[in-house]
């Protein structure tokens, strides 16, 4: 493994290994055991979107892993007065040892790891966001014990999200049900990978999605970058929210997962919220675990 662009690229083994070390992170760092597997290196941080948990994580994380993180926005860099992303991959490269990048499309950050030379981490774009399913996966394996046969069900925009949590779940032996609007429906190739690869379900039916699932998830109805949309996107997405009803239809003890920042009364009612607030916080501060072994496997 090189870099972390998407899922799709990863095999079963390599989530895997990498859950099996945030596991071990986790445990250490609870125990006060020092891991600087990552002393004198320097992480990279490209940020073209907003964020919270993505940045203090990853630069948590590098912290103590015994290396530093540089939080370099697109505003002051070049690359926001259009500086070829090719060009800056090339000069970075000589000077850092890994770059996370958060952006818009897919495509440049593919681009970065073509023309770098050093491990590119994907810290979401419109297409994926696969440092969040990581910590998604090591939060339902925490849980519920395993991956394998069970069932997660997606509630909402068929986004960077649930384009993620398509491919590792599938790939780690989940069955997995979206529930969206016809328009909005996650990326067609992969739903034909999933069909192919796995049990995959896509209905505008959040019931028939929700029934029998283990684990409920949803995300915003309008992502960063489609601000302009949101009062067409909340007219789409009405009665597409985790609620008692959405609840009722899953298994009993089914787990609630929230990427993060929530809309409470949109995609998911305060009261689930709050009822399932410790497996939300648990998926956050997973972010920090999954990442650094994620980091280590990269850049040691
Ligand atoms: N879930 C997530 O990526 O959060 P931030 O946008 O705060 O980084
Ligand atoms: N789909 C959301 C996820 C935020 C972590 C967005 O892209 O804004």
């Amino acid at each position: 493994m090189k870099h972390l662009l998407k899922l799709s690229d990863l095999s079963r083994a390599e989530i895997t290994e990498i859950l099996d070390l945030a596991d071990q992170l986790k445990q250490e760092k609870k125990a006060g055991i020092p891991h600087p597997h990552l002393a004198g290196k320097t992480l990279g941080m490209i940020f073209q979107k907003s964020s919270t948990r993505t940045r203090v994580s990853f630069e948590v994380g590098m912290y103590q892993l015994g290396g530093s993180a540089l939080f370099l926005s697109s505003n002051d860099l070049q690359i926001g007065r259009g500086e070829p992303v090719q060009d800056t991959a090339r000069v970075l490269s000589r000077y850092l040892d890994g770059i996370m990048i958060r952006t818009f499309a897919q495509a440049e950050v593919e681009a970065l790891a073509e023309y770098g030379s050093i491990p590119i981490i994907n810290g979401l774009t419109d297409y994926a966001h696969p440092c969040q399913v990581l910590a998604d996966l090591m939060t339902i394996r925490e849980h519920k014990g395993k991956t394998d046969g069970l069932k997660l069900c997606f509630v909402g925009d068929g986004n960077n999200m649930a384009n993620s949590l398509i491919a590792g779940c599938i790939k780690m032996g989940m069955k997995v049900a979206i529930a969206c609007p016809k328009d909005y429906q996650p990326d067609a190739a992969l739903m034909a990978w999933a069909k192919e690869n796995g049990d995959f379900l896509c209905t505008e039916n959040v019931l028939e999605a929700a029934k029998g699932a283990d684990v409920l998830y949803t995300d915003v109805w309008a992502s960063m970058g489609q601000e302009s949309e949101k009062k067409q996107r909340e007219a789409a997405f009405q009665g597409y929210q985790v609620n008692d009803a959405v609840m009722a239809a899953a298994n009993p003890g089914a787990m609630v997962m929230h990427c993060l920042p929530a809309h409470r009364e949109e995609e998911i009612t305060a009261k689930v919220f709050e009822e399932h607030a410790d497996e939300i916080f648990d998926e956050a501060e997973n972010r920090l675990h999954a990442q650094k072994a994620v980091l280590v496997k990269l850049m040691k």
